[in-house]
């Protein structure tokens, strides 16, 4: 198969080495990729600014098989439907399913008509029925939850306690750069227990399950300072209870996709359920995205086993060759010996403040080609070429770096040995200390 991944993150990074691990794989593309994922493909000759049409023109000349989509945007965009009309299929669902991410009012409409368990809501249009409504859930409830509606790269929520907070929220959602974003806002109830996600595939070859992370969304040890991007992950999550990925499938998957049907709309690509696991209720979805997570993307590498490709064009409905693969059940995983994955984000000093690159670091290209075996990867996301072979840290969220074990002890000591080793060259960075500490209850 010719694949074209779009994206350029270390989620990316992640997919295009689990990728090139695949045996069906005999051409990979990235557009427009970065430096550090270069070894395991070829950067696809398209200005990174390029529209659907001039990236569809040249995968028709490259003879591309099917396209994955990493990020959200091109999706919401249309760019599957781009590529569907053009005859190529993409692993990412089409615009009309894609607003599960990108309009979390329509998420929220479908989740009430398919009864999936989720926080009780309402969409307000306006700066004074939100304020009127905020107020009202607070003193119901003691707390309300404020969200732009519309796609606002992880900044529009606000988990309110009393007043003041829900003036700071909406102060933020109606006179900030999120206006766009939050033309609809949706209020909702905070829900209670503890986050997770849940990713599967989904698509002709029906759900293939790619089990729990859980991610470190505050930027700072001990869950302080500023949301970000997340931190770092680990997976699997033992802390959950027996039956957990089967429960999401009968509560949140199936009676989604039979919703989406209802509709007219089938699932193609990864769908990314946001979760807050309740001790009493179980799963309560906070969120859907439609990809794989950032850095939970690069976890999830580490730990699963099975061939990534071959459940991608599976789900695409590719034939001639392309079998649904064999999935590796949890027990074969164990008889790997490394069952616990666990990755550690490096970043710029400045981040998430600004696009202040800090003191750059020069890294070897070396440093990002790793076997498929590997016990320890570092993949890269904000990284720009110096000379060849020689590769520069940039600003923001720079590289995670992950390592996989026979349980989360060995796994953390492998990842945090690494970046120890990378902040001796590069004094400019920042990491959390605390990523799988005490995870085992
Ligand atoms: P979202 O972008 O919807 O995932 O929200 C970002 C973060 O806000 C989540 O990861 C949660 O930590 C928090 N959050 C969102 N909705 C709720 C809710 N209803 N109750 C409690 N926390 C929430
Ligand atoms: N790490 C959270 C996300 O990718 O949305």
């Amino acid at each position: 198969m010719r694949v074209l991944l779009i994206g350029k993150g270390g989620r990316e990074h992640a997919i295009a080495w689990k990728i090139s691990q695949s045996k069906l794989l005999t051409k990979l593309y990235l557009w427009p990729g970065n430096p550090g994922m270069k070894t395991l493909g070829e950067l696809f000759p398209v200005s990174p600014s390029a529209d659907f049409a001039s990236l569809i023109a040249a995968a028709k000349q490259n003879h591309i098989d099917m396209v994955v989509s990493g990020p959200e945007a091109p999706l919401s965009e249309g760019l599957a439907d781009a590529f569907a009309a053009a005859g190529i299929p993409t692993f990412g669902p089409v615009q009309a399913v894609a607003q599960l991410e990108s309009s979390k009012a329509f998420a929220k409409a479908i989740m009430t008509k398919a009864k999936i368990p989720t926080a009780a809501f309402k969409v307000v249009h306006s700066e004074d029925e939100c304020r009127a409504e905020a107020l009202a859930m607070l003193s119901a409830s003691g707390g309300v939850v404020l969200k732009a509606s519309g796609l606002a790269a992880g900044k529009g929520v606000f988990v309110c306690r009393n007043a003041d907070e829900v003036t700071a929220g909406i102060e933020r959602l109606y006179h900030s750069d999120m206006k766009a974003a939050a033309t609809d806002v949706v209020i909702e109830e905070v829900l209670h227990g503890r986050e997770c996600s849940y990713f599967c595939f989904l698509g002709k070859a029906g759900p293939l399950s790619l089990g729990f992370a859980v991610d470190y969304k505050r930027l700072n040890d001990g869950d302080q300072g500023p949301n970000t991007g997340g931190m770092g992950c680990y997976a699997p999550v033992p802390w959950l209870p027996e039956g957990a990925a089967a429960r999401v499938q009968a509560e949140v998957i199936e009676p989604l996709l039979k919703a989406l049907k209802n509709e007219g709309l089938t699932y193609q690509g990864c769908l990314y359920v946001g979760l807050m696991w309740s001790p009493t209720k179980g799963p309560q979805v906070v969120e859907f995205n439609v990809r794989l997570g950032d850095p939970e993307a690069q976890v999830l590498a580490l730990h699963d086993d099975r061939d990534w490709l071959g459940w991608m064009a599976a789900s695409c409905g590719l034939t001639g060759g392309v079998q649904r693969p064999e999935g590796q059940s949890d027990r074969q995983r164990q008889l790997t010996g490394k069952p616990a994955a666990v990755v550690v984000v490096m970043a710029a000093a400045s981040y998430p403040y600004g696009n202040d690159a800090g003191t750059v670091a020069t890294l070897p290209e070396s440093l990002f080609a790793s076997n498929p075996d590997a016990s320890v990867v570092t993949f890269a996301a904000n990284v720009a070429t110096k000379t060849d072979g020689v590769i520069t840290t940039s600003t923001g969220r720079v590289l995670t770096v992950g390592a996989r074990g026979a349980n989360f002890v060995e796994a953390r000591a492998l990842a945090y040995a690494q970046v120890e080793q990378l902040a001796k060259i590069w004094a400019g960075s920042r990491w959390r200390g605390d990523i799988a500490l005490a995870v085992e209850t």
